[in-house]
């Protein structure tokens, strides 16, 4: 099932609409126009110590997009053979994030705000939290040998 595999080549920046003013800019995000999934759940990290790591663990079945709203972060995703860095810093720019791919959050300025839409409500047993529990669970879908022991 290689094909249906989902990896880095689908994680993507997804431009959201701007309405520019000199009152100040706006962005509308509508559910079935601007994101590639039905949106089950809304959560935002703040208050986030400039330098701080957030995220560390991939999810079975969420998919998400991620927003900095205010401030800049960058995220490294990891889907088990390569990484990406996507650095976020515009509030009209949403990352979106397939199932199985691995995500750190890191390098956050302070004072900002990610902004996560999620297809799923929070479920626990929905996350991959070890990393090499991960890529194991990688391999063995795309029937690769597992990654060589130490
Ligand atoms: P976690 O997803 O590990 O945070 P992050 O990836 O942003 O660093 O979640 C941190 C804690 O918050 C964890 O105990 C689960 C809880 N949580 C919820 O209860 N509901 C949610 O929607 C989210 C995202 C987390």
């Amino acid at each position: 099932m290689l094909a249906a595999a989902m990896g880095l080549a689908d994680c993507r920046i997804i431009e959201l609409p701007r309405i520019t003013d000199p009152r100040g800019n706006l962005t509308f995000i509508e559910a079935h126009r601007h994101v590639p999934f039905e949106i089950e759940r809304v959560y935002y990290l703040y208050d986030v110590p400039g330098g701080e790591t957030r995220g560390g663990h991939a999810h079975r079945r969420l998919e998400q997009l991620i927003i900095a709203m205010s401030g800049a972060f960058d995220v490294v995703l990891d889907d088990g053979y390569e990484q990406q860095v996507f650095p976020l810093n515009r509030s009209y720019y949403g990352l979106y994030v397939p199932t199985m791919v691995w995500r750190e959050l890191v390098n956050f300025s302070s004072g900002s705000v990610c902004t996560v839409l999620a297809s799923r409500p929070y479920e626990e047993e929905d996350y991959y939290r070890d990393h090499d529990e991960f890529v194991a669970a990688v391999r063995a879908r795309d029937g690769m040998p597992g990654p060589a022991a130490p």
